[in-house]
């Protein structure tokens, strides 16, 4: 949800605060896997990942990433993005990076496919609040592009990709 000075805020219900304040717990214990995209003074986009360890392979997953729809297809999701294929590159040893996705959200299918993410498995009833609750699962391959840059955001935007402990 977006408040009118244009901040995220979370809504939730009455049964629900106590996983929203571990949310925020988690998000504040995340430093800079958590990220905030700013246009001037405005947050109009965050990310946060995490790495998951098992055995010997690790993976980052993308728990959120999105921006303010008017603030849209200027390029911000990429700079989200491309902060965390930096965060897989220096770890050095992330297999792949995963997130889940409605299976009806089109915009977020087409931005993901663009940096070469791809559906390794579609989980049914995997939403408990939305509809419909599919989720694709997709997957972007790591091993091998390591130390590749990804495409530059555009020079002409002033969007800052900040951490979220240097919020004050
Ligand atoms: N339709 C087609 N292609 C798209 C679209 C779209 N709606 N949006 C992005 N793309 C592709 C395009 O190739 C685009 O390049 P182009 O504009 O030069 O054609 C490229 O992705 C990069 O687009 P950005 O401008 O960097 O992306 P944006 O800032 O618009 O962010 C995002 C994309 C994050 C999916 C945005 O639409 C959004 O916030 N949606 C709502 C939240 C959401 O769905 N987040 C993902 C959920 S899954 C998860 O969080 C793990």
């Amino acid at each position: 949800t977006r408040t009118r000075s244009g901040q995220f805020v979370f809504n939730y219900t009455d049964d629900e605060p106590a996983v929203f304040v571990q949310f925020y717990k988690d998000v504040l214990e995340l430093g800079s896997m958590a990220k905030l995209a700013y246009f001037n003074d405005l947050v109009v986009g965050a990310v946060c990942c995490r790495v998951e360890t098992e055995g010997d392979k690790h993976r980052m997953y993308i728990m959120t990433l999105g921006c303010l729809a008017p603030y849209r297809r200027l390029g911000i999701g990429t700079a989200l993005l491309n902060h965390v294929l930096q965060k897989a590159r220096d770890h050095g040893n992330i297999d792949n990076i995963y997130l889940h996705v409605q299976i009806n959200n089109e915009d977020a299918l087409a931005f993901y496919r663009k940096f070469d993410f791809h559906s390794v498995e579609t989980k049914e009833q995997y939403y408990k609040r939305i509809d419909p609750p599919h989720a694709h699962v997709l997957q972007k391959d790591m091993r091998g592009c390591m130390t590749a840059a990804e495409p530059p955001v555009p020079p002409e935007l002033s969007t800052n990709v900040t951490d979220t402990d240097s919020m004050d």
